[in-house]
């Protein structure tokens, strides 16, 4: 017998096959569109991560509203993954589908402001506390937006990341520790620029590798999650993060905050939460109810210095922005989301069912004794294959078990219950029921009495 994780996986393989038959004959209708989608999209989908899910083929969906969709093949799923982040709130909360259908009868873009703009400006600063604000189509746009700022601010070159980090296609931060070194990600495709030239990279919660990195004076800024939720979670030591802001401000570079997953934490993110003070703020994905957009604000300080440097620059292009950034449509669907959706009251039901689903996720790890954990941001929620917490990019890269993830996955897709295909993140929405996280914590329980 083969043992991974706890797990018996000569049952576990035997169990995904069973469960990848059940899945592939169910559902003729998704198979006949993605075996149509062959035929003009590259890789067979959309976009070439749609075929990281555990399904042998795309799962088609037909409509998706709140906690739920339904394929079209008329199964319904209750959805614990919600878009990766962009549907945190659920999908098409009522107030964004009516201010986009509002707005949509009143125009998409024009490369003008609308009064929304105001609105919405006013209100992150008051959310958040940094009081000037830019925005872009993604998070991942932000963060770009965020470094070149940065680096134009400062004349610094150097930008610092964590091990393990993900903050968007940025290419700058796609660089690793490996054996110590600082090491381009060997995935990253076409880039033939050395990244390491001006990448810096430190693990999470070693200050002193963050004071040694930073030193020199060379590093305009930190981009950081203030918990890393991308290699699975890694949750700052207590103490940290005040440590590691004394330590960044001392030696002169800028602290970006990227709260795009851990706006999970409150209705002014982990920042508000635990009281950081950031130069730069960036949050994407959900900021517009899964329309695309983003937001990025900037200190006083930091907003005087970046509009002096595009003051001091020659006139033309600045390589911050792109045409539809800032459109009529995207403001409208902030200004609904921020106005309406991302609530106290959004977040204390979430928070309720998120505790719900940790508890329930532990009594069951407890119960079948495997040595796993579960970490929490929030109404964010992950099971891990280690006994202990990650405390870094190194240690939460060596327990990721994709093939072991996806038995589990697939076994709760079959019984329609979506989780993040990337590693094993569970998120609940406003729209989340206790019965829906009661479901889920039973199918957990199944699976893992069918693989131990
Ligand atoms: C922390 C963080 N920042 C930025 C991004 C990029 O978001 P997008 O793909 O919407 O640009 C992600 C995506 O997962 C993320 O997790």
């Amino acid at each position: 017998m083969t043992t991974r994780h706890g797990i018996n996986w000569d049952k576990a393989q035997v169990l995904f096959a069973a469960e990848r038959e059940r899945f592939a004959t169910r559902r003729p209708r998704s198979r006949a569109l993605s075996q149509q989608a062959a035929e003009h999209l590259a890789f067979g989908v959309p976009l070439h991560w749609m075929n990281d899910w555990s399904t042998p083929f795309s799962l088609y969906v037909d409509w998706a509203k709140g906690a739920r969709f339904r394929d079209v093949d008329g199964f319904d799923y209750t959805d614990f993954c919600l878009g990766d982040t962009g549907a945190m709130f659920g999908h098409a909360p009522e107030p964004v589908a009516r201010a986009l259908a509002e707005q949509g009868a009143k125009g998409f873009t024009a490369m003008l402001p609308s009064e929304d703009a105001v609105w919405v400006s006013r209100e992150l600063a008051r959310r958040f506390g940094l009081p000037f604000w830019q925005f872009a189509m993604s998070a991942t746009d932000a963060n770009r937006f965020v470094l070149r700022w940065a680096r134009a601010a400062t004349g610094r070159s150097k930008v610092l990341v964590f091990n393990g980090c993900y903050h968007g296609t940025v290419d700058d931060v796609f660089v690793d520790l490996v054996d110590g070194q600082p090491r381009q990600r060997d995935s990253l495709l076409g880039q033939v620029y050395d990244l390491t030239q001006h990448t810096r990279v430190v693990e999470f919660n070693d200050l002193a590798a963050l004071e040694a990195a930073l030193a020199d004076g060379e590093v305009a800024c930190v981009l950081a999650e203030p918990a890393m939720t991308n290699i699975g979670m890694v949750l700052p030591e207590p103490g940290y993060w005040e440590a590691a802001q004394a330590i960044i401000r001392r030696h002169g570079a800028l602290l970006v905050i990227d709260e795009t997953h851990t706006i999970s934490t409150g209705p002014g993110g982990y920042t508000r939460a635990h009281g950081l003070a950031p130069d730069a703020f960036v949050l994407g994905k959900p900021v517009g109810g899964g329309v695309p957009c983003a937001v990025y604000g900037f200190s006083a300080e930091l907003a005087e210095r970046v509009q002096a440097a595009k003051r001091n620059a020659p006139p033309g292009h600045s390589g911050v922005g792109t045409t539809l950034t800032a459109n009529l449509l995207a403001m409208a669907a902030m200004r609904a989301t921020l106005a309406e959706v991302m609530s106290d009251a959004a977040y204390a039901h979430m928070f309720a069912l998120a505790e719900r689903l940790a508890a329930g996720l532990r009594a069951a790890i407890t119960r079948h004794g495997v040595p796993w954990c579960v970490t929490q941001v929030g109404a964010r929620t992950e099971f891990q294959f280690a006994a202990q917490a990650p405390r870094n990019g190194s240690e939460a890269e060596r327990i990721l078990d994709s093939a072991l993830e996806q038995v589990i996955h697939l076994y709760l897709l079959n019984r329609g219950l979506l989780i993040t295909p990337f590693h094993n993140m569970i998120l609940v929405c406003p729209d989340t029921t206790a019965a829906d996280v009661d479901r889920l914590l039973q199918a957990f329980d199944e699976v893992l009495t069918a693989i131990i």
